[in-house]
């Protein structure tokens, strides 16, 4: 299994305790479901839920958002359920008919998560926010071409840590994004698709919380992350492109050089 969840699974007891009962074990069934059907996607979605939890927290969003965005961020490729296999594993370029097969997974989302879970009142909204995690701040995501004030704040947490998952870890068909380029696509994106504070609380966690994430397999990462708590992300991955430490950060070469070994090592 690549990359697998050990590292992150089952920190965030609390947000499901207070969940109920019946919405635990209706999510705890959909996630089961994803597993037997394509594990990558359901490792992604925990993965992206524990980081838009940390994201969340980050921005000191209020109790019910940072659940908010947890629980979605975990189902919000749950449509991909509905996606052919050959599609979620097709090596190659997607042709148009295939794209918009791919495309329609977050409309699923909103269906699947509306009709098998019951969601107390206050997180009555999760289905939209995960359906709408391709969305974009300039009106020119889908599935609704919804433009920024639209967007739920909880939505666009899961974007960025969406996006920054799918980048930074591999598929069984490609590896994992050179550094450089993952944070010129956050630069690019910045204001466009990717809300700007949501984006700074992202880059400014402290590299020791967002690697475990990033990085996990087994307990190497869990044994390096204290190394990485006095850095930023956003500090250490931009040191990491120049592969020399900052001006004005306090990374070192040292921690480049354990980046690099762990990021680019094969994947299993
Ligand atoms: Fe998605
Ligand atoms: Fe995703």
């Amino acid at each position: 299994m690549a990359r697998n969840s050990s590292v992150y699974m089952g920190v965030h007891h609390s947000i499901d305790k207070a969940l109920g009962i019946r919405t635990q074990e209706q999510h705890a069934q959909l996630r089961e479901q994803m597993l037997g059907y394509h594990p990558l996607t359901a490792h992604h979605q925990d993965r992206v839920g524990d980081m838009s939890r940390i994201i969340a927290e980050g921005m000191h969003l209020p109790p019910a958002s940072v659940e908010k965005a947890y629980l979605a961020g975990r189902m919000h490729d749950i449509g991909k359920l509905q996606t052919p296999k050959e599609i979620l594993d097709s090596p190659g370029k997607l042709d148009g008919h295939e794209r918009a097969v791919i495309n329609h997974h977050a409309t699923d989302t909103g269906i699947i998560l509306r009709e098998k879970v019951d969601y107390p009142k206050r997180l009555a909204d999760v289905p939209s926010v995960a359906e709408n995690h391709h969305e974009r701040l300039d009106g020119r995501g889908s599935p609704n071409a919804l433009s920024a004030e639209q967007i739920a704040i909880e939505t666009r947490v899961n974007t960025v840590a969406d996006v920054f998952d799918v980048l930074s870890h591999g598929r069984s068909y490609k590896t994992p994004t050179p550094i450089g380029k993952l944070i010129d696509v956050f630069d690019r994106g910045r204001g466009t698709q990717f809300d700007s504070a949501v984006l700074d609380a992202f880059l400014h966690q402290p590299a020791s919380k967002v690697l475990p994430l990033m990085l996990s397999e087994g307990g190497s990462i869990s044994r390096v992350a204290p190394t990485f708590r006095k850095v930023e992300i956003g500090d250490l991955l931009r040191s990491v492109k120049e592969q020399k430490p900052l001006p004005g950060s306090s990374v070192t070469i040292d921690q480049i050089n354990s980046f690099n070994t762990l990021y680019m090592r094969p994947q299993s």
